[in-house]
Order: structure tokens, then C-alpha cells, then sequence
């Protein structure tokens, strides 16, 4: 999305993020895990939050780690000034390993071949080991673990800096999954391999922002939370205790605003027509700035205090919300989705509506969007 310094000043859609709920929301997480340090997952623009005001953000809430997919991240966070713990997951081949050491980002090795490209730079970084242990995507599994141990242990003694093995979760945000209960003894098992094999397993992590809620016994020394951070829940439907504020509310302004008769189609293909005389409002947003179509006919949106639905067929730059008899205005805000507080629609509610999950609903949205920060640190909740 497009950062701060851009936003005119009376952008047509726009995207707020309240820095002060994201601090609050990381310190009460950090404090449901209490033994074990936080890693704030800042991946893909912090879930289109903003990387770097909310990377900042998090330490001054005490995160311990910084994590991101990718090293090209990585060194957008240095140049962006953090100095502190970061973690690096996923290199294709011919990543710049020697950059990451430069700049002090651990990356992971998930292969016995990575780990070779990785001790290939001319400086070496720190290193994490990613076992997988179920969830079938990266890190090394089955016999490639045997393979990343022995790999390992002769890189320790030619000098290689081993300082962590980690690995995810498929299911956590079903905490009766079986396979959490079975990864997670997959998980010490391999922390015995390299112990067996007189390595150091250093900082072991499993846990992502379910299994931080729900699974104490996996927050070994590290947890990484990512949605919850952002005030989401990994899952609607699972229960937790921890008090979680969203921190993105995402807005537009009503570009027109137009009485019709009952009988009017709306919008490509005459999705919807109205049953009764109306007014409809026009918002500048649609799925050119990642607003699911697929929320057409079902979305809700937020006008003058009321819930306004959104109708007829979303389209790339615009959509329409039937109005009724509001006596709304061209100018007057739209709220997409916000907290949740004033009654507006949340997130949640445009993930069900797009039939996907929130994650997808904030980290995809971009386009013509201006992200703007609401930061005081002092701003105490
Ligand atoms: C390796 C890894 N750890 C942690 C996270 C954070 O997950 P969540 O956003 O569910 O907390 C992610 C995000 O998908 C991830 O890829």
C-alpha cells in the first residue's frame, strides 16, 4: 500500500492503522507467554499494516524478534533502521546469505543443500534449523532431517553460527487437532536429535498466534505471533482469553450519491435491483485495491452511524451501498470494517462475506489505498 507520506489530503480510500491498539495487543499477547520471548511477525508489508512503522511499533512494545518470509524484507527492515533480533524464513536459490550477515538477519536452513548454500557466503550469517514436523511445506522432513543434523554438525565444528531449530504448525487454530499434539512430539523429538548429536538446539519456537493462545505447552522459548498482533483472531471460532483490539479500519469517501425508482439494476449484470425507491452511494474502492468480489451482495459497510449493505456487483475501482432513506451526502466517510465498537463491520465479517479469511481480507489489500498511522506511544489503553 501506498505509505503515509503520499496521502492527500482528502484521500478517496484509505486504510488506518492505530500503532497504540497494534503496541497493546503485543504486549498483552507477549504476556499470555510469559516464559517465552516474542517474535512480531511483520511478513507480506506487516499483513498490509506497513512494515516499518509497525515494525518500530513492536519494539517499543517490547517484541524481542522481528520475523519476515523473505530476506528482501529482511533488509527493507534494516534500511528501514531496526536493529534488533530479526529472523528470515524462506530463500529461494541464489539469495544474498552474505547480505544477511552483513546486516545481522538470521536466516533458516530447511535443507541439508540450503544450509551448504548458505555456508557458501563469503560471511556467514546465523543460522535457525527448520524441521518439518507435518505441516508438508517448508522445512526438512523425514530423512532430509537426519541429512540437516549431520550437515549441521560439521558445520558447527568448521566454526558456522548455529543458533535455533524451529517449525510450524498445520492446525493450531483447532486446538483438538490431533496433529498439533503429534507435531509438537515431533518437535522434541528433533530438538533430541541435535542434542544426541552434541549440537545445541538454541532457541527452539513452534508456536504461531494459535498455539501462543491455547498451547502453552508449545511456547518453548520464542513464540511468533502474527494476525493476533494485528487484533484478529486466527480463527473466529476459536475461544481465547486475550483481549485483542483490530488495529485496521479501512475507509472511503461517498463519491456520488443518486436517488433511484424501485426496479433499478445495479452495477454489471444486474445483480441486484432494488425493490423500492432508494439512494444509492457510490464508493471509490473495489478489487483493484484487493476488496473481494466475492463479498458482492453479502458485505456490509459503516455510514452516518447506521449499517448500509453493499449491492450489486463489485466491480475494480467502485462499488454501491444501498443507502435507503439515509440522508447521506457525496463526501460523507464510509467505513469498510473498523474494530467493531461503534457497530461497525469488522474484518471478520468481510472475511465471511469474501469467503476467505481475515488474513487475506487486510494483508491483500493495496492499489489506490494510502495507509495512514495513528502513532502516540504515549497514549496509554
Ligand atoms: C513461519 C511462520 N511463523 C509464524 C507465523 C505467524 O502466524 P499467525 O499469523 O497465524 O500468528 C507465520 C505466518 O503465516 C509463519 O509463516
Amino acid at each position: 500500500m501506498r505509505p503515509s507520506q503520499t496521502v492527500p489530503a482528502t484521500p478517496q480510500a484509505w486504510a488506518e492503522v492505530d500503532l497504540d491498539a497494534y503496541r497493546a495487543n503485543v504486549r498483552a499477547l507477549a504476556a499470555r507467554a510469559p516464559t517465552a520471548q516474542l517474535m512480531a511477525v511483520v511478513k507480506a508489508d506487516a499483513y498490509g499494516h506497513g512494515l516499518v512503522p509497525v515494525a518500530r511499533a513492536a519494539r517499543e512494545a517490547g517484541a524481542d524478534w522481528l520475523g519476515v518470509a523473505t530476506l528482501e524484507e529482511a533488509l527493507a527492515l534494516r534500511a528501514g533502521g531496526d536493529e534488533g533480533p530479526l529472523l528470515c524464513w524462506l530463500a529461494a536459490p541464489g539469495a544474498d546469505f552474505a547480505a544477511a550477515a552483513r546486516c545481522d538477519i538470521e536466516v533458516t536452513a530447511s535443507s541439508a543443500e540450503q544450509l551448504a548454500e548458505i555456508l557458501a557466503a563469503d560471511v556467514v550469517p546465523r543460522i535457525q534449523l527448520k524441521v518439518d514436523t507435518g505441516l508438508g511445506r517448508n522445512g526438512a522432513f523425514g530423512d532430509q532431517w537426519g541429512e540437516l543434523v549431520s550437515a549441521a554438525v560439521d558445520a558447527a565444528a568448521a566454526g558456522a553460527r548455529l543458533t535455533g531449530v524451529w517449525s510450524h504448525l498445520a492446525c493450531a487454530d483447532e486446538p483438538d487437532h490431533p496433529a498439533n499434539d503429534a507435531q509438537e512430539a515431533r518437535f522434541r523429538d528433533a530438538v533430541d536429535d541435535l542434542r544426541a548429536a552434541g549440537l545445541d538446539p538454541g532457541l527452539r519456537h513452534l508456536a504461531n498466534s494459535a498455539a501462543l493462545l491455547t498451547r502453552p505447552s508449545a511456547h518453548f522459548d520464542l513464540v511468533r505471533a502474527g494476525i493476533a498482533t494485528y487484533g484478529l483472531p486466527p480463527d473466529p471460532a476459536m475461544p481465547h482469553d486475550v483481549p485483542l483490539i483490530p488495529v485496521m479500519t479501512l475507509r472511503a469517501r461517498l463519491a456520488a450519491v443518486k436517488r433511484v425508482p424501485a426496479g433499478q439494476g445495479v452495477s454489471y449484470g444486474y445483480r441486484h435491483v432494488t425493490d423500492r425507491e432508494t439512494t444509492l452511494g457510490l464508493v471509490p474502492i473495489g478489487y483493484g485495491e484487493g476488496v473481494h468480489r466475492a463479498a458482492t451482495g453479502r458485505a456490509e459497510t459503516w455510514v452516518r452511524g447506521r449499517r448500509v449493505a453493499v449491492v450489486g456487483t463489485i466491480c475494480m475501482d467502485q462499488m454501491v451501498v444501498d443507502l435507503g432513506d439515509l440522508p447521506a451526502e457525496r463526501g460523507d466517510v464510509v467505513t469498510l470494517f473498523g474494530p467493531g465498537g461503534a457497530g461497525e463491520p469488522t474484518a471478520v465479517e468481510w472475511a465471511q462475506a469474501s469467503g476467505t479469511i481475515a488474513y487475506e481480507v487486510v494483508t491483500g489489500l493495496g492499489g489506490r489505498i494510502h495507509l495512514t498511522h495513528t502513532d502516540d506511544p504515549g497514549r496509554s489503553r
